[in-house]
This record gives C-alpha cells, sequence and structure tokens, in this order.
C-alpha cells in the first residue's frame, strides 16, 4: 500500500471516522491522529492535506483540544475545517466564533453555496445540509471570503482564503445526509490537494494481515467468533497465514437467536477456521443477575464475556505471553464506546476495553460494517457471511427492557425474533433491511386473551436501513405485513401487543439498549 495521503485531526466529533470512511469510499487513504499525536506526525510525515474534524467543544472553552497550530499551518498543504475544525480555524485568525444565534443549528439545512469556489465547484447553488452546532462564525477573519450560507443567509456556512489554501464548513459534508458531501470531499481531495486513489481491498486485505500476523509473531492466535460478518471475515483474512496457530471461539451466553449456533458452525467452516463452542449460559445468567438498566447490564456481561475469552485463550495458548485475542471490532463499537479522541459514550460494546491480561488485537478498528462487507465478498465468502446482518454480542439480553433478562423472558423475544424474521423473509423484506431488532418490552399493559382480561408484554419490531450503522433510517413494514405479524405474535400467551419503531438513528440507536 502507498503512503497515507490525509491527516485527519480528531477534535473529538461523533463522525470523525466517518470522515476517514468516505475518504476511503473515494479511493483515498488516510491516518486519523488525536491533536497531540498529529504534531509528532507532522514532523516525520508529509501528507497532501489536513482535514480538521468536528468536535463537541466551544473554541473558548478550557478543555477544547489542544490543536497544533504552528505544525499545521506550517505543513504548507491544504487545510479543511468541518464544523468545529472551521470554528478553530476561524478563531485562529482573529474571527469571531459565537453562541449560534438561534442557540443551535440542527439537522438538515439549506446551503446557498458560491459555485465559483473549486470546492463547490459542478455542483448546484442550492443544496441540502447536515448540520449540528450550537457555537458558529459570526465574524469571519481577516483575508478570508465567505462561500456558503444557510438559514436564509443568517449564518456563514462556508469559508475560504485561497492564499493560505485554508476552507471551513460548519456543516458535515462526511455523513450521508449532505447528499453533495462526498463530491464536496472529492473536490478537495484530488482538485485542491491533488491526491490520488489509492484504497483496494485487496490491499487492504494483504495490509491487514500482514500487520496482525507481524504482531501475533510466534504466538497463538484466539479470535472471537460469532459467525457475524465481522469475526467470519477477520477469520478468512488470518487463516491461510496462521493455520493451526488460529482457533475461533463462539462463546453461547445463553442469549444467542434460535438455531444461531448452527449458522456460527456453518460460517466458521466457510471461512476456513477450526472452531470452539463454549456453554456458559448459567455464569452469563449469574453475572448479569437482575440487572434492568441497559448500560450497567453491558458492563456486567462484559465482566464475564472477557474472562470466559481470556480462560479459552490461556487454554489454547498454554500462558499469557504465548496467545494473542484478535477480535473483529470495528471503528463503530470504538466510537460508541466513547474511545476515539474525546467522542462520547453511548454503549460500552461488549468487545470494546475488556482490560484482559492477554493482549488484544482489533485489525478491523479503522473500519465500518460496509467495508468488511467489501472485504468479504473479495475473499469469495458467501453471502450468509458478506451480508448477514449484525447482531450484537450481547445478544437478546439487551432486547429484553424493563425487567431482568431472565430465561424465561429471552425464550419469549428468542421466539418472536424467528417469527418475525420468517414473516420478512417469507414476503421478501428481509434482505431490503440492514438490521432487525425484536425486542420484549416487559412493562405490563391490559389486553384480552379469550374473554378474560390480561395483563401482558409487548413485543417491539424495528427495522433500519443503513450502511454503517453510524446514521440510519427507520424502515416502514408495509400494512398487510404488520398485520401478519401482530397476529403471529399476539398468540404467544404473554403478548398483549406489537409496537412497530421506526425512529432514525439519531436520535434513537439501533438496538433499544
Ligand atoms: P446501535 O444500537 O448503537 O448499534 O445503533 C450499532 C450496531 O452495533 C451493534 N451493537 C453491538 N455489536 N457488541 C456488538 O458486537 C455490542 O455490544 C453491540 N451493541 C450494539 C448493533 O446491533 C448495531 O448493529
Amino acid at each position: 500500500m502507498s503512503s497515507i495521503q490525509k491527516l485527519i485531526i480528531d477534535c473529538g466529533g461523533q463522525y470523525t471516522l466517518v470522515i476517514g470512511r468516505t475518504l476511503r469510499e473515494l479511493g483515498v487513504r488516510s491516518i486519523i491522529l488525536p491533536p497531540k499525536k498529529a504534531a509528532a506526525w507532522l514532523k516525520t510525515n508529509k501528507s497532501k492535506g489536513i482535514i480538521l474534524s468536528g468536535g463537541n467543544f466551544s473554541v473558548y472553552s478550557e478543555d477544547a483540544p489542544h490543536v497544533p497550530a504552528q505544525e499545521i499551518l506550517e505543513a504548507g498543504v491544504p487545510i479543511l475545517g468541518i464544523c468545529y475544525g472551521m470554528q478553530w480555524l476561524a478563531h485562529q485568525f482573529d474571527g469571531t466564533v459565537m453562541p449560534h444565534w438561534e442557540s443551535k443549528e440542527y439537522g438538515k439545512a439549506e446551503a446557498v453555496f458560491d459555485t465559483a469556489d473549486k470546492l463547490f465547484s459542478g455542483l448546484p447553488k442550492k443544496n441540502v445540509v447536515w448540520a449540528s452546532h450550537g457555537d458558529s462564525v459570526a465574524v469571519l477573519p481577516k483575508g478570508f471570503r465567505q462561500i456558503a450560507s444557510s438559514e436564509g443567509g443568517k449564518t456563514i456556512a462556508a469559508m475560504v482564503n485561497r492564499k493560505k489554501k485554508i476552507w471551513g464548513v460548519q456543516f458535515h459534508p462526511e455523513v450521508v445526509q449532505t447528499p453533495n458531501g462526498k463530491k464536496i470531499l472529492a473536490r478537495f481531495l484530488f482538485d485542491i490537494c491533488g491526491c490520488q486513489k489509492d484504497w483496494y481491498p485487496q490491499d487492504v486485505i494483504a495490509g491487514i494481515r500482514a500487520e496482525t500476523v507481524a504482531t501475533i509473531g510466534s504466538r497463538k492466535a484466539l479470535v472471537g467468533f460469532s459467525g457475524g460478518v465481522d469475526s467470519s471475515t477477520l477469520a478468512a483474512i488470518l487463516s491461510p497465514a496462521l493455520g493451526k496457530n488460529l482457533l475461533a471461539v463462539c462463546i453461547d451466553t445463553g442469549g444467542l437467536r434460535q438455531d444461531e449456533l448452527r449458522e456460527v458452525r456453518k460460517n466458521a467452516q466457510c471461512a476456513g477456521v477450526a472452531l470452539k463452542v463454549v456453554s456458559a449460559a448459567g455464569r452469563f445468567q449469574k453475572g448479569l443477575g437482575n440487572t434492568v438498566h441497559s448500560e450497567a447490564k453491558r458492563r456486567r456481561f462484559k465482566r464475564v464475556y472477557g474472562p470466559t475469552l481470556q480462560r479459552e485463550a490461556l487454554a489454547f495458548g498454554g500462558n499469557k505471553d504465548s496467545v494473542v485475542l484478535v477480535q473483529g471490532t470495528l471503528a463503530t463499537d470504538i466510537i460508541e464506546s466513547g474511545l476515539v479522541g474525546e467522542a462520547q459514550l453511548i454503549k460500552s460494546h461488549h468487545n470494546v476495553g475488556l482490560g484482559l491480561q492477554i493482549p488484544q488485537v482489533h485489525p478491523f478498528r479503522n473500519l465500518f460494517k460496509y467495508e468488511v462487507r467489501e472485504l468479504a465478498e473479495q475473499l469469495g465468502l458467501p453471502e450468509c457471511i458478506s451480508k448477514r446482518q449484525p447482531f450484537p454480542g450481547p445478544g437478546l439480553y439487551v432486547r429484553v427492557v424493563g425487567k431482568p433478562a431472565r430465561p424465561d423472558k429471552l425464550a419469549i423475544v428468542r421466539w418472536a425474533d424467528e417469527e418475525v424474521a420468517r414473516i420478512l423473509k417469507k414476503h421478501k423484506l428481509y434482505h431490503r433491511i440492514s438490521q432487525l431488532v425484536v425486542g420484549l418490552d416487559c412493562l405490563r399493559t391490559v389486553g384480552i386473551k379469550g374473554d378474560e382480561r390480561v395483563y401482558g408484554f409487548s413485543v417491539v419490531v424495528r427495522a433500519v436501513q443503513t450502511s454503517d450503522f453510524m446514521t440510519a433510517v427507520g424502515y416502514q413494514i408495509p400494512a398487510k405485513v404488520r398485520r401478519e405479524i401482530d397476529a403471529c405474535v399476539t398468540k404467544h400467551p404473554k403478548i398483549v401487543r406489537v409496537y412497530y419503531n421506526e425512529t432514525h438513528k439519531p436520535p434513537a440507536t439501533t438496538e433499544l439498549e
């Protein structure tokens, strides 16, 4: 693989890794670094351009990230500031950044572009953009020119200083909610910075394999295997190089879906990796106890999951110096677990920050789901792997809401999940959905069964469409199919109603917990 062309400085925003992903989609490799490390990197490396990400802080806040101004501005390459990045640039050059005039610009906005500028050349003048900011640039710094406005001309949506080769956009071009955002980033990469395409799946596979095998060295490797696209693809990448030194372990937590183990076994075979299934439902039940709060449940789940995996790794490797744990953790999991720069904790993912004694590697830490799917296709893995819907590590435990996820509740949600998936498959809708979430809402509501009043639970059916799971659109299941699901699911004696949850992410997350 050729050298990195773009430096992305992470100012703590939720979308920083999405910038990296969009650059990869455009075929350009980048490196994402926190401000502290960016200065050191710039001393020994040269990128063709620098992108400053968004962030949660005000430029005046004491906690604001310390972006290395001198190193960046003296690098002599074009700079693009996004959201906080633009505010930081304006502040550096003595412009005025203030709380936004209407407290916040959030969601879809209409922006008018000056298409004479290189950044927007060839685009329509009026564009839908995604905004999410509490501060904004009120007065431009000297030498800067406004090249876009939003909110009817009241907000400076973009600025440029051609002489200094600095651009700033107040909106987020990296997210799909800015339909022409990718084109804007392409203008910056190719027309302004002169980058060339250099991200190809076969190179990524070779790079991940070489880097991971070098890290593992002569040690053995244990891969936490769920049978999903991430762990199956990772195992398929590593197995030709590691052979018998690689073992896949699937932990049966008691939160798996109907027939899941059968599929896990099949996918391990397709990935060419030896598989061990560990039955640990009792351990997880005990560890989760009567916890109801979602984050507490996730933490307790991790407290059982980590040591269980570690025990298996030690059994396989012999001792802690002879084995490495390989996990299919994605960028999304790391972002949401609050481990990228200053990003906030959204939810603790089961495989992030396990705090184990044995070393762990996350070769997919910079990738998004759809990219791993591309790698799976490149490897020739079957669609049951490359197109498989994700399922969270804590499984059905995070799909029982409001009461402890005891075996009786897990059995109900497992049954409902199987039935809903069956109906969606029958109507050829399942493949249109990125993820189906069937949950059990344990709030007792009133219903009638036979001629009697009963107090029962509700089933929540949620389907979303997305490619990266950072944002998602709630899918509307057609009314006829909903009727069929209602009729089927309410046959269960404990279920009195079915809710359909079509909320987008954000504000809702994919999972209910
Ligand atoms: P949310 O609910 O945050 O989830 O929109 C994004 C994606 O991540 C999955 N998810 C997990 N996957 N371990 C995982 O392996 C976890 O702890 C976990 N929590 C959520 C979720 O199913 C969705 O695909």
